[in-house]
């Protein structure tokens, strides 16, 4: 035993040494409190720490929860004699002291904590080998109605204990649908949403509201939208029961070592009973004490939360539902109101989360004869003539009933129940009794007995009876016809300006039938000599007087004389053997007297368009006027401001006499005025708009004075500088497409130029090499137009010596020698130029210490000179 576990101990040293254990550090040191995490099921004889002593201790001592596995060695080795197992004991607690020589603690105990770390060494099982449960159909998907529930012994907080649930199989399975869907972390399972919806679409066809379009196959909309669906497919009648194959997995069922159980759980489907109810049929206007309970719904659970929804938005919604689901009509309904009502039943949990699919309910109400026959109006007319002959329609009276259409209740009965007077006898008239068609019953009427006479109609329904008055005119037969007062009304002159509207003539004629009846009025109608519909005739109903009427202009350039016959006509047609005759028509003669009117231009405004590049003397338009007396026409201009039109007095021809220019505006509007030639020289004036059309006529140019270009010198890098160039022409849609380039070749050398887009170029510095002076560089530039223009421009480009913010011009630039004046002036600029650059020396030194200035960057930009 002794030499056991000094063979131990060897070899503990051994490793010891091995291991590097010997430096101080992470593996050797002082006594302290420490904590170690060791893995679990690690192979023994493991050191897990050296501790020094320090004098006078000179051994250690281990307590604590050793179980037996943990050591110490006099020397302060802490080591482990047998695997760990966490799920044994996860932390062990323990204490080392030192002890001197004479075994007394002289330090400590410090806690030494021992983590054991979890390796995944055991199996997710779970707490039964078999489940049972049950779903109602139609249930709300992803709502778990069972858990299934393994452990595993290794750390929740690692992967060995995490685990994961899982559906291995369903049987049966239909059309490889899973109905049921488990959540791999809590095992809960659940309906799932796929498949379940084969149904019809219903509901949709309803949704006028939402415009979102339904993703499954059975959705609900709502007001605000809210989808509802359930489970159709799961059925009980065609399958009551489920079973599935459920694994757990450890390591989250990620691994694959990881350890794995399987159970089975039996599903029992179970009917809904939240279902529609039968529509319902009520009936109206009920005298019962309401609420009247008239359909329930019910959850498949108690405490369902039930409300109504009406999704008509009525002005009066009179059902109710309690917390039993019972449906109640509140208050009488009225069909003649509103016949039919759908709504819907929903049910919600105590969330207010709904827990299915809403339901509809469907009440229909049935009619009650409430509503008597109604009268079409207090009294109805009829007119008959006096030769009617017996069993002729007079008239038809239709009185109405609310009540249901095609019912008993709606069905009307008529009976005259009194004629006054009864002359000459009584029951002269009959009424169809279900048509209410009156007719003639024993002889024609004769006026000279009674003008007028008054029958009381009553009209029943099958409970109601109302009184109808019906007022009989006997009128005289349209025997005679109407005669013309004369037959020749003369000559009658008008102007042919006379307003419209006005009486220019009245006629008259009679007719001895029965006044105000209607074979006694006239209609008088112009059958000849109007073909234009100028004249019309109103006819005054007391003296049947016909006032002729103008409707529309009298013109005397097309009608000067017209002959204009009447006919005079009753209404009611004439008895058989009389005929219009030649006394019922009329005439007159309508002369129009001539009105000087001014001429008239054939249109308000005139367009015309040519380019704006058209020769001198190019017939540009032409106007056109006609005077209504057909008197010759003078044109005219009038407004040509700028000098550039002319007209042709006879023809109305319009010709250019100057060089017209699109730039300096288009359309040039002038107006052209057409006189009459004698007679009153009327006149009238017009517009006449030319547009110009564009020719690319002016040639590109700088789009402005490029005065101050510079480059700071000496040049430190080339350098560019961006120009814009321009010109008039109208450019449609893109905008100018420029071409730039060096005009000279001598210059290509030291510059080159870049288009940028249609409008801007850059121009660059080829080398740095440039002279303190003035360069003029010359660019051609294209306007790609057509034709094509071309100039060349010259930008003036300043080689200079940079002050702070610009550019001081050199000297001598100016060729030529100086006045007395001009070399006064020199001197006065070079002392003030010496003195500035003296100056910004200074203020630069001062300001600008140690940072250094990027010539070209200035160079890049364009500055303005300071001159
Ligand atoms: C599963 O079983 C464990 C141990 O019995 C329990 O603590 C846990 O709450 C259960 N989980 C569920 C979802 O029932
Ligand atoms: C567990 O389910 C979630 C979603 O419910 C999913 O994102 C995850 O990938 C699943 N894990 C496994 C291992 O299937
Ligand atoms: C109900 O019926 C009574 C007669 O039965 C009637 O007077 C009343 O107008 C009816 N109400 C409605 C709303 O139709
Ligand atoms: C018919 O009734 C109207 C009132 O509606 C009355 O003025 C008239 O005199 C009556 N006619 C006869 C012939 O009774
Ligand atoms: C009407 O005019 C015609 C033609 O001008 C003439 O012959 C006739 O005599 C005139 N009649 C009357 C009544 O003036
Ligand atoms: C037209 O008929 C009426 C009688 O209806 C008669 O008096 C008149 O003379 C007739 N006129 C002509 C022109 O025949
Ligand atoms: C004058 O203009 C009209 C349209 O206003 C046109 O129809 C006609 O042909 C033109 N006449 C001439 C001679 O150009
Ligand atoms: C052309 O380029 C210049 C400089 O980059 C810019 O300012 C201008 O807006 C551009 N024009 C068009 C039409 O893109």
């Amino acid at each position: 035993m002794i030499l056991q576990a000094h063979l131990h101990s060897l070899c503990l040293l051994m490793l010891y040494l091995a291991t590097g254990y010997g430096q101080e550090g992470k593996f050797s040191g002082p006594l302290k409190p420490m904590t170690f995490s060791i893995y679990e099921g690690q192979e023994p004889s493991q050191i897990i720490f050296q501790f020094k002593a320090n004098p006078p201790a000179v051994t250690f001592e281990l307590t604590g929860e050793t179980d037996n596995i943990f050591k110490i060695e006099r020397e302060g080795l802490l080591y482990y004699t047998k695997a760990l197992d966490r799920e044994t004991r996860s932390t062990h607690n323990l204490q080392v002291a030192a002890l001197d020589a004479n075994g007394a603690i002289v330090e400590g105990p410090v806690p030494i904590t021992i983590e054991v770390k979890d390796v995944n060494d055991n199996r997710p099982t779970f707490l039964q080998s078999k489940y049972e449960g049950s779903v109602r159909q139609n249930s709300r998907p992803g709502k778990p109605f069972l858990y299934v529930n393994a452990t595993d012994l290794d750390d929740p907080a690692t992967p060995n204990g995490q685990l994961s649930y899982q559906i291995v199989i369903q049987l049966p399975m239909i059309n490889n649908v899973m109905y049921f869907q488990i959540n791999n972390k809590t095992g809960g399972i659940s309906l799932t949403r796929e498949g379940m919806f084969r149904g019809a679409l219903v509901g949709l066809s309803q949704s006028e509201k939402g415009s979102w379009v339904c993703p499954f196959q059975r959705c609900f909309l709502f007001p605000s939208p809210l989808l509802l669906i359930g489970s159709q497919e799961l059925n009980p009648a065609k399958n009551p029961s489920y079973n599935l194959v459920i694994s757990v997995k450890d390591m989250g069922g990620q691994s694959e070592n990881s350890f794995s159980d399987t159970t089975s759980v039996d599903i029992i489907v179970t009917e809904n009973i939240w279902k529609a109810p039968e529509p319902v049929e009520m009936v109206e206007n009920s005298t019962d004490p309401h609420p009247i309970k008239i359909t329930q719904v019910r959850w498949n659970d108690p405490g369902a939360q039930y409300s109504l929804v009406d999704k008509e938005k009525l002005p009066r919604f009179p059902f109710s539902i309690d917390q039993e689901g019972d449906i109640y009509v509140t208050q009488p309904l009225d069909r003649e109101e509103k016949d039919a009502y759908v709504f819907y039943a929903v049910a919600k949990d105590e969330y207010g989360k709904p827990l299915s699919y809403p339901l509809e309910i469907h009440v229909k109400v049935q009619d009650i004869n409430d509503n008597p026959p109604t009268c079409p109006s207090p009294v109805t007319v009829f007119e008959v003539q006096e030769n009617e002959r017996l069993g002729n329609s007079i008239g038809t009276l239709t009185a109405h009933d609310s009540d249901e259409e095609n019912t008993a209740n709606s069905l009307l009965n008529y009976r005259i129940v009194e004629q006054t007077p009864k002359l000459p006898m009584d029951g002269l008239f009959l009424i169809q009794t279900y048509a209410g068609m009156l007719q003639l019953a024993k002889q024609s009427l004769k006026k000279q007995d009674t003008p007028q006479y008054n029958l009381t109609i009553e009209v029943s329904d099958k409970d109601f009876k109302t009184l109808c008055f019906v007022q009989i005119n006997v009128i005289d037969i349209n025997d005679q016809i109407p005669i013309f007062e004369k037959s020749d009304y003369g000559n009658l002159t008008l102007a042919e300006d006379t307003n419209v509207g006005s009486t220019i003539l009245t006629i008259q004629a009679t007719d001895a039938d029965e006044p105000f009846t209607g074979s006694s009025k006239i209609l008088y109608h112009v059958i000849k000599g109007d073909s234009e519909g100028r004249l019309g005739v109103d006819t005054d109903p007391h003296t049947n007087t016909g006032y002729v009427i103008i409707k529309k202009p009298l013109d005397f350039e097309t009608a000067a004389i017209s002959n204009i016959v009447f006919k005079a006509e009753n209404p009611e047609p004439l008895v058989f053997g009389v005929t219009y005759n030649a006394s019922s028509f009329a005439k007159f003669t309508l002369f129009v007297t001539d009105v000087n009117e001014a001429p008239e231009f054939s249109q308000y405004v005139f367009q015309a368009k040519v380019s704006e590049d058209v020769a001198i003397g190019t017939k540009v338009g032409n106007v056109t006027a006609k005077d209504p007396e057909g008197l010759d026409i003078s044109y005219s201009l009038r407004g040509d401001t700028r000098g550039w039109l002319k007209i042709d007095h006879v023809t109305g021809e319009i010709f250019s006499v100057a060089p017209l220019d699109r730039e300096a505006g288009s359309p040039y509007r002038v107006q052209v005025v057409a006189t009459e030639v004698g007679g009153s020289s009327l006149s009238s004036v017009s517009q006449f708009h030319l547009i110009l059309t564009d020719v690319n006529d002016n040639p590109p140019r700088l789009a402005k004075d490029y005065m101050d270009l510079y480059f700071c010198h000496p040049l430190s890098a080339p350098g560019s500088l961006i120009f814009e160039a321009t010109d008039d022409d109208q450019h449609l849609f893109r905008g100018p497409h420029f071409t730039f380039s060096i005009a000279s070749e001598s210059l290509q050398n030291d510059w080159q130029v870049s288009k940028i887009n249609g409008t801007h170029a850059r121009l660059s510095t080829r080398h740095t090499d440039f002279e303190e002076k003035e360069y003029v560089v010359s660019i051609r530039i294209n306007d790609g137009g057509r034709p094509p223009l071309e100039s060349t421009v010259s930008l003036t480009v300043t080689f200079c010596s940079c002050g702070e913010d610009g550019c001081f011009r050199p000297a001598g630039h100016q060729p030529g020698i100086p006045t007395v004046g001009m070399a006064v002036g020199i001197l006065l600029t070079t002392l003030l130029v010496i003195g500035i650059i003296l100056a910004v020396v200074f203020i630069r030194m001062k300001t600008d210490k140690g940072k250094d200035n990027v010539e070209s960057a200035q160079a890049s930009e364009v500055k303005p000179l300071r001159s």
